[in-house]
C-alpha cells in the first residue's frame, strides 16, 4: 500500500489526525492503567510488610513442624487480637458442603476455667489461661447420601487444625484434648443432644517446647503410609 498517497490510505486528512489523537489517548490511558496497577500492588506490598515482618515469614511446612502439643503454659493471658485471629482462622475453614457445623466456646475467666479443669484431670491443663471448646453440630453437618456418613468430625478437625496453626504462627501454643469427660462438659455448656463437644483446645504462651525436627523419628515414614496408583 506504500504506493498509495497517505490521504487516500487514511481516507481523508481529518481521519489521519483523529487516528493519531486516538492513539495518543489510548497510550495515555494505558500508561494511567499501569500507574494505577503499580499503586495498587504497592499498597498490597505495604500491607504485607505491616502484617508480617520478613523475618517472621515461614513456609507452611516450617509452621506445621513447629506446632506441637504444649503441656505447660505461662499464665499470662492471650491478647484479644491474637485470640480473634485464631478464631478467624477457625471460622474460614472448609467444611463439607460449606455447612460449617461447629461452635466455639472461649473459656477464659478464672471461675469458668476452674469448672472446666474438672472435665480433664491433668495438672498441666490447669496452667492454660484460655481454652477453646470446639463443638460439632450434628444437625448441621453434611451426611453422605450413599451411606449416611456424618462429616461433622472431619469438619471439626479441619477448623481445629486451622486454629492450632494460626496460634503457632502467633507464637502461641495449643494442645488437642479429646480424652475429656463428655457428660461433665455437656452439663457445663448445657449442650443439646445434637451438639457434641469434640475438642478442648488450650491456648497460651508455652513454657515447654518441642523440636520442630522431631517428625523424622516421631512420625511414620512416607514409605509406610503411601501408595501410588491402584493395586494390580
Ligand atoms: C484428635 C486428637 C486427640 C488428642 N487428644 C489428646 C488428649 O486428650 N490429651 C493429650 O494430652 N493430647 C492429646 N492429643 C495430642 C496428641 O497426643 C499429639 O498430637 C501427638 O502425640 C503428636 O504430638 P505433637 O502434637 O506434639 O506433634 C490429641 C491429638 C489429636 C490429634
Amino acid at each position: 500500500m506504500s504506493h498509495l498517497p497517505r490521504s487516500i490510505f487514511f481516507g481523508r486528512g481529518f481521519l489521519r489526525t483523529d487516528s493519531r489523537k486516538a492513539i495518543e489517548i489510548a497510550t495515555a490511558f494505558i500508561a494511567t492503567l499501569k500507574t494505577l496497577r503499580q499503586l495498587i500492588s504497592l499498597a498490597f506490598c505495604e500491607q504485607t510488610v505491616i502484617t508480617y515482618k520478613p523475618e517472621q515469614i515461614m513456609s507452611f511446612l516450617e509452621l506445621a513442624k513447629r506446632r506441637y502439643s504444649c503441656r505447660k503454659y505461662d499464665p499470662r493471658p492471650v491478647e484479644a487480637e491474637k485470640l480473634e485471629m485464631i478464631l478467624e482462622a477457625g471460622r474460614i475453614a472448609p467444611s463439607a458442603v460449606n455447612f460449617q457445623p461447629w461452635h466455639f466456646y472461649v473459656i477464659q475467666s478464672a471461675d469458668d476455667l476452674a469448672k472446666l479443669y474438672q472435665v480433664y484431670h491433668r495438672e498441666w491443663f490447669t496452667t492454660a489461661p484460655c481454652v477453646i471448646v470446639i463443638c460439632g453440630d450434628h444437625n448441621q453437618a453434611w451426611k453422605r447420601k450413599e451411606d449416611g456418613k456424618d462429616h461433622c468430625d472431619i469438619d471439626v478437625a479441619i477448623t481445629t487444625d486451622h486454629m492450632t496453626l494460626k496460634a503457632t504462627e502467633l507464637e502461641l501454643a495449643t494442645c488437642w484434648i479429646c480424652n475429656f469427660n463428655v457428660a461433665k462438659i455437656r452439663a457445663l455448656l448445657q449442650l443439646p443432644d445434637h451438639m457434641e463437644p469434640m475438642v478442648l483446645l488450650p491456648v497460651g504462651y508455652p513454657l515447654d517446647s518441642a523440636d520442630p525436627g522431631r517428625h523424622g523419628e516421631k512420625r511414620k515414614p512416607l514409605s509406610e503410609i503411601l501408595s501410588y496408583g491402584l493395586p494390580a
